[in-house]
């Protein structure tokens, strides 16, 4: 006989399933199964970029995306970045403010391919774009560039269905390149780079965006 499936499992918020106006305790339960929920957010949507992938390589023969990063962000980030922007360290301050908990960078050949990217990310079902923000078209002031895009994606759990905010990064190579450079230069050491190396990150940026372009003109 047929098994009736029951379709009861509720939309609901993470604010309706933990205690979140609690204080944000790293060692905690509450802590785990959030960064749990975030997870699943980065599962499935890694998953859905992963079919892209392979769907553009089997059936066009081009590889739109050269590989996939993800990762959670780190309690000590988390914690700083709250710090930073003077919010109160509750679980629903955490929830609502820091959009960047669950990240997933993809990093493709050329420059318009960000552009299909993005958009078969838009026709996805279930998928909303929360924000999004064109570093490509218009660079930061240090240089970087890349597409950014706030989404939330819907996971199901055994008895709930919830949206999960994630931050995912849309760049080319060159781009990825550069930031994981500038990152590594600015980041790791204790002192501040120079006006100068600042600078010369600025005119690099630039010589990879003619490259980007280049190398699209040529393919
Ligand atoms: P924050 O995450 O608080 O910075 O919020 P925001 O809304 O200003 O985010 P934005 O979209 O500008 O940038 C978020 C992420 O992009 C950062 O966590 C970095 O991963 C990356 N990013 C932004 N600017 C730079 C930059 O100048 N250099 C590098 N290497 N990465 C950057
Ligand atoms: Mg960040």
């Amino acid at each position: 006989m047929e098994r009736k499936k029951p379709k009861g499992n509720q939309l609901i918020k993470i604010e309706n399933l933990l205690s979140t106006n609690e204080n944000v305790d790293v060692n905690s339960k509450t802590f785990k199964k959030i960064m749990f929920i975030y997870s699943v957010g980065i599962k499935e949507i890694q998953t859905k970029l992963e079919i892209i992938q392979k769907e553009s390589k089997i059936f066009y023969e081009y590889d739109l995306i050269d590989h996939i990063n993800t990762r959670i962000k780190s309690p000590e980030s988390i914690k700083k970045k709250m710090q930073s922007k003077d919010l109160e360290f509750t679980y629903n301050d955490m929830i609502k403010n820091i959009n960047d908990i669950a990240g997933i960078r993809v990093i493709c050949p050329l420059k318009k391919d960000i552009y299909s990217i993005r958009n078969m990310i838009e026709d996805l079902p279930g998928i909303e774009i929360q924000k999004e923000k064109d570093y490509v078209v218009n660079p930061k002031k240090s240089g970087y560039s890349s597409y950014h895009m706030i989404l939330n994606v819907p996971i199901a759990l055994s008895k709930n269905i919830m949206y999960v905010k994630v931050e995912m990064q849309i760049r080319t190579m060159a781009m990825d390149f550069w930031a994981s450079l500038e990152h590594t230069m600015k980041y790791k050491p204790k002192q501040e780079i120079s006006k100068q190396a600042s600078k010369e990150l600025v005119s690099y940026a630039k010589i990879i965006n003619k490259l980007d372009n280049k190398i699209m003109a040529l393919k």
